[in-house]
């Protein structure tokens, strides 16, 4: 969506400050040998504490209340209470709201005790190519310099960028137009501009280019094996720096 005014504004603030928040509670109860159901459970009471409803149990059918994903898995991991998490293991959390009809979507990896430093090393770069690529994300900018940004970051550190996965629109629904590629584009000639809500979410990974479904019909993870990190964030395009609501 675009803003068309300070309701806008504030009522993605609201529901943006919200997913944000339960991010942040799941993040600070992640050690080894809390399962993801767990986990689902502390950013389900942020939600219903708020009166807000799960964006993916509303829009698409989705059994939890967020996304929690570990190691190989990216991304639409099912919370539950045989998954338990081990020293090690990266875990990522994703979590997006609806509010009085304004949608917000942000997520976040962490390392569950000591990680291995390449681990380490794969949060920081994509923690740094998503806040890079925000940077740039300012209207009257090409939206194919974001992609660029990430490829170039992940190649950088000598990490690989999921080519299927990317940022979107959101605000009036979970997933709107224009899609984010996290990857250079070269052919779309979009141009960014004042007030489009959007959100920016690399995934890199050790190795992994794209990603399968699991058997369960919604966890994507790596063919290979390989680990990967997601950083997700909902903001408002300006001409100056974003307005970060998540
Ligand atoms: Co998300
Ligand atoms: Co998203």
């Amino acid at each position: 969506m675009s803003i068309e005014g300070p309701d806008d504004l504030e009522m993605l603030r609201r529901i943006g400050a919200i997913v944000a928040r339960a991010r942040d509670a799941m993040l600070a109860e992640v050690r080894a040998g809390v399962t993801t159901a767990e986990l689902d459970e502390v950013g389900r009471d942020v939600l219903v504490t708020n009166g807000a409803r799960s964006a993916p149990q509303l829009a698409y059918g989705f059994p939890g209340w967020t996304c929690i994903s570990v190691n190989d898995e990216l991304a639409h991991g099912i919370p539950s209470p045989s998954k338990v998490l081990r020293e090690g293991d990266l875990v990522n959390v994703d979590v997006s709201a609806e509010l009085d009809g304004y949608w917000a979507d942000t997520g976040a990896s962490a390392p569950v005790g000591t990680v291995a430093p390449k681990l380490r090393q794969l949060l920081w770069s994509t923690r740094e190519a998503q806040a890079e690529a925000m940077a740039v994300a300012r209207a009257g900018q090409p939206l194919n310099q974001i992609g660029a940004v990430i490829e170039r970051k992940a190649k950088k550190h000598g990490f690989k960028v999921v080519r299927t996965l990317g940022g979107h629109g959101v605000g009036r629904h979970i997933h709107e137009p224009p899609h984010v590629s996290n990857v250079f584009e070269k052919r779309d000639k979009t141009v960014l501009w004042e007030g489009l809500v959007l959100t920016i979410e690399p995934f890199l990974t050790t190795r992994a280019i794209d990603v399968i479904e699991a058997d369960d019909g919604w966890t994507l993870r790596t063919p290979d094996g390989s680990v990967g990190a997601q950083f997700e964030h909902t903001f408002v395009v300006t001409k100056d720096r974003p307005i970060v609501l998540t």
